[in-house]
């Protein structure tokens, strides 16, 4: 730490950075020298940056997964843990929320501050590190539809991941937007960034659209991106089918190291090795057992097989952070249950958990560059953990039932229907669908007599929830059994048995949750082309076919949140679904926390607008984080979505508890 302290009071005396050893330069700034002549090279021997031997550290941190007042400090972390470079995909669905409509930070909704691409790499920059950007436009990541907008399911037939005219238009669109930011940060012009990926784990897709990766290439090419250019998928698992001639190729594993860095070697002799995706810890399902973790020995002894191999690496994830609101993806599969939702923490077991804290992995890393890395450089001082704090309990001070919510929908977000359709094709939001959230199917004046038979036919996705004149008859999910009965996605043609009396008209309301769309996998499986909601029905009662429907569409926006009216008085009993409200002061500068939701049942958290994710008691995930800053100092206001039956307060708590 010494030569730190000199350099820092060298700055300070001197107002340049002048260090005792007067080899230890920042890595950015090393890599620029007097000149900056060429960028990123892959040679025989090894990576080349400006004519400067590089083996490339590089951890994953993704800036739509992070509170942006916190990108600093999970930056300066990168560096003081050794690494020289960040990583991060770009999602599409984030930064064109409808067709031709982008948002990079500018936009007026929930998620604009987190979109701020330029700004975030322009810390990245700040930090004096180096960067590798993945652009997608798909992405994986465990992130709602692999990052594609889901405006794409309303092109009928369209192939989306291939070159495809209807689907490649819409790629070079966004990325007219998109492309320039990252051209302006390159490397050769002075930025940190250094090498771009097309696509992502293409050889996972069954399908061998060379034009299409070609296509991603040549638009790079053609906005001023130089390279280096990537591909990134697993060597043992792909071969090269994702690869693409001329363009580098690099891994993606958890274990093996020598097989899978020796197939790539095989695959492509004559360039550094580097796994892109060395996975630090893992994801979880709802539904799993328990917490996904990794012991940190063996990671210790993976991380050290690459180091030595020789390989360069990238840290996946890094940081994990959040994939609040409804961002989450979901993996699908050909048992049950064929479809896997993941949970609103993507804390990922890796070296900084979930709220920014160290874990022993992040030693673990740090103590191997420590012994290993070729060249060292100035790196950031460790910031502090944040201070967490468990606030005190919160009474719930307001309830809105389903039937009072549909009430306050806009004429805007409604559709009056003669069939149940999906969510994506609903003509609301500018002719772009809903997206994501709840759909409320209403049919009224419907009779249902003593052991009447509602079908669907078709499959509900992801869940649903009945009622019959305001009151839910669905119970709550509480095993995975259940999701073989009616309102769960397994079943095709399900049907249920409803009781009411046949003398008086009746309202049905079949409210639909999209639990996040599939983010992976073969692109012959129609896993891409799942819509939400009821997505073909009809909707039949006693055998006959129910017509004329008023579809609501329930999308939990900031503005529609704050706007609503008519709470009603917290009773002895409340039922959901039901959005419940609750207010709490936060006396001095708020504090990173954590709301437990374990007495509650399913639903949805919104904390003063922002939607902070979802929580089910199955599990594993039980709390939900809370970065300070989407609290305010005075009141601040949760709203919880709930469809089976609330708790009776809040309970916050100062750690998490993952499962
Ligand atoms: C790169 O550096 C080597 C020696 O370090 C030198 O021989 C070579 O000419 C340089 N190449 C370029 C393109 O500057
Ligand atoms: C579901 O019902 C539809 C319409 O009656 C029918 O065409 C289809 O074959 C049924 N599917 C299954 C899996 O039974």
């Amino acid at each position: 730490m010494l030569w730190l302290l000199a350099c820092i009071f060298g700055l300070l005396s001197t107002g340049s950075v002048h260090c005792q050893d007067e080899e230890l330069q920042p890595v950015l700034t090393y890599y620029q020298g007097s000149s900056i002549e060429s960028g990123l090279v892959a040679d025989a021997d090894g990576f080349h940056l400006n004519n400067k031997s590089l083996t490339i550290f590089s951890g994953a941190l993704h800036y739509f997964r992070v509170h942006p007042s916190y990108w600093e400090d999970r930056i300066a972390k990168i560096s003081a843990m050794g690494l020289v470079a960040v990583e991060t995909y770009v999602p599409w669905n984030l930064h064109e929320p409808e067709e031709g409509v982008y948002d990079f930070g500018d936009g007026d909704r929930e998620f604009s501050p987190f979109l701020d691409l330029d700004l975030f790499i322009q810390k990245v920059y700040e930090a004096n590190l180096l960067m590798l950007i993945r652009p997608g436009p798909y992405i994986c990541a465990e992130w709602e539809f692999g990052g594609l907008p889901s405006w794409l399911l309303r092109t009928p037939d369209i192939k989306v991941r291939t070159s495809d005219e209807k689907y490649t238009s819409k790629v070079k669109a966004y990325y007219d937007k998109l492309l320039p930011i990252i051209a302006k940060w390159q490397f050769v012009k002075g930025g940190p960034i250094i090498a771009v990926q097309l696509e992502n784990e293409y050889g996972a897709t069954g399908v061998n659209d060379k034009e299409y990766l070609a296509f991603l290439r040549d638009l790079y090419i053609s906005y001023g991106i130089e390279g280096l250019f990537f591909t990134s998928d697993s060597p043992l698992g792909s071969g090269d089918s994702g690869a693409l001639e001329g363009v580098l190729q690099t891994a993606n594993f958890q274990d093996n190291p020598e097989g899978q860095l020796d197939r790539l070697k095989e695959l492509q002799p004559d360039k550094p090795s580097m796994v892109m995706e060395y996975w630090s810890g893992w994801y979880d399902h709802w539904m799993q057992g328990s917490h996904s973790t990794t012991s940190v020995e063996t990671f210790r002894d993976v991380l050290e097989r690459i180091i030595t191999y020789p390989a360069s690496f990238n840290l996946y994830m890094f940081h994990g952070g959040t994939s609040f609101g409804f961002m989450n993806g979901a993996n699908i599969g050909s048992s049950f249950p064929t479809y896997s939702p993941d949970v609103s923490s993507y804390d990922y077991d890796a070296p900084l958990s979930e709220a920014g804290d160290y874990t022993d992995k992040y030693t673990a890393v740090q103590e191997l560059l420590e012994q290993y890395a070729p060249q060292k450089f100035l790196k950031a001082e460790a910031p502090k953990e944040s201070d967490k704090l468990a606030y005190a309990d919160v009474p719930l001070v307001g309830q809105l039932s389903l039937d009072e919510l549909a009430a306050q929908v806009d004429s805007g977000d409604r559709v009056d229907a003669t069939d149940v359709m999906p969510m994506e094709l609903l003509d609301i939001n500018n002719g772009n669908g809903q997206s994501y959230g709840f759909v409320l199917y209403r049919k009224s004046g419907v009779t249902i007599g003593e052991r009447s038979v509602l079908q669907i036919i078709g499959n509900v996705r992801d869940l649903a929830v009945v009622l019959v004149d305001g009151e839910s008859k669905t119970e709550p999910l509480t095993s995975t059994d259940q999701l073989n009965n009616f309102g769960f996605w397994e079943q095709s043609n399900a049907s249920t048995t409803l009781s009411a009396d046949a003398s008086a008209s009746h309202t049905l309301d079949i409210l639909v949750e999209n639990w996040g769309r599939n983010n992976y996998g073969s692109l012959n499986s129609g896993a891409f082309d799942q819509k939400k909601g009821i997505v073909s029905g009809p909707v039949l009662i006693d055998g006959t076919a129910l017509s004329d429907w008023q579809i609501f569409a329930l999308q939990f926006k900031k503005k529609w949140l704050q706007s609503l009216t008519g709470w009603q008085p917290i009773g002895d009993s409340v039922n959901g679904p039901v959005l419940i409200r609750a207010t709490f002061d936060v006396d001095s500068a708020p504090r990173d926390t954590f709301i437990d939701m374990s007495d509650w049942g399913k639903g949805s958290v919104f904390i003063n607008g922002f939607p902070l994710g979802r929580y089910f008691n199955l599990g594993p995930q039980r709390t939900l984080y809370v970065p300070a800053p989407l609290l305010v100092q005075g009141s601040n206001e949760i709203l919880i979505f709930e469809l089976y039956t609330p708790a009776t307060k809040v309970v916050f708590s100062d750690s998490p508890i993952l499962g």
